[in-house]
């Protein structure tokens, strides 16, 4: 990784509340720190997140996504990123959303998975990052439909730990953080998206609930598949939720 360019510790930030504790060094993300965010995403997140991986999406292709991704979530102050000895090494990249109530809610939801998209996605068939918005948008659409008494939701955008500290438990510490985060700002849920088994097992553990799932192997197009990926292989697509609890007798956030 490159050298910092900038001092993370200098920037003005949204004052982190007490809970913002753990084996690394937390803080909120702010706009000033997109290049420094986006050189992690390029390093450690897009060549081990599985779905990149399993369509063959080179960085190249991907960066002007990353960047125009990260530019929007970084207007809201809900993305954690955690620092030791002075390199990121954790983000938790998240976005609220909020959803008024409205009748069309309360419909019963029915999603099935279709046997081939060629219809539908017509002569975008060879853009990956067409494709890929697209697989995303069939496994996140309508959740309003699905939690229907949600009205404030964190969605979590993005989670990557650097390799050389992973299966140490620190994605599911800074998810449990985000979470903590989300309650302290009004959610009364969490959404979020696994592509892999590894971070299914992370959302499972962190009290999420599988409501979704769209195995990447039964994307096709025209006949076909998207995702070069089967049944027992890492990747996967299942969208999780959890409803937020605020313990108000201790005024603390309770997970
Ligand atoms: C996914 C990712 C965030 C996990 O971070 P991490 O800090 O290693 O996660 P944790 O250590 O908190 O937890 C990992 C859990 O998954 C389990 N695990 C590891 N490999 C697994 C696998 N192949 N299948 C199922 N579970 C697996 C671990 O055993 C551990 O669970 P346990 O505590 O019950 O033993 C990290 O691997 C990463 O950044 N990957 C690249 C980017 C990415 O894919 N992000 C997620 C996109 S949805």
């Amino acid at each position: 990784m490159k050298a910092i360019k900038y001092n993370w510790r200098k920037i003005s930030r949204p004052l982190k509340p007490d809970f913002f504790m753990g084996s690394l060094e937390y803080v909120i993300a702010v706009p000033e720190d997109l290049e420094l965010i986006l050189e992690f995403i390029i390093e450690e997140y897009h060549p081990r997140q599985e779905l990149n991986r399993a369509i063959g999406l080179t960085v190249d292709l991907a960066i002007p996504g990353y960047r125009r991704i990260l530019n929007q979530i970084l207007k809201q102050p809900y993305s954690i990123i955690g620092f030791q000895d002075n390199v990121l090494v954790a983000a938790s990249m998240c976005t609220i959303k909020e959803y008024p109530r409205n009748p069309e809610r309360y419909k019963p939801y029915i999603w099935e998975i279709k046997s081939d998209y060629g219809e539908e996605i017509k002569e975008y068939h060879d853009d990956k990052n067409f494709l890929l918005s697209f697989y995303f948008n069939q496994l996140e659409s309508d959740i309003d439909q699905i939690v229907p008494d949600c009205k404030r939701l964190l969605n979590g955008e993005m989670v990557c730990v650097k390799s050389d500290i992973s299966n140490m438990g620190i994605s599911t510490e800074i998810m449990e953080l985000s979470l903590k985060w989300a309650i302290y700002n009004d959610c009364d849920y969490t959404m979020g998206t696994s592509t892999s088994k590894t971070a299914l097992r992370v959302s499972e553990k962190n009290g999420c609930t599988a409501v979704k799932e769209f195995p990447p192997y039964k994307f096709i197009v025209n006949g076909k598949k998207v995702f070069n990926c089967g049944p027992n292989d890492e990747a996967c697509g299942v969208l999780s939720i959890k409803k937020l609890q605020f313990d108000h007798a201790k005024l603390r956030c309770k997970i």
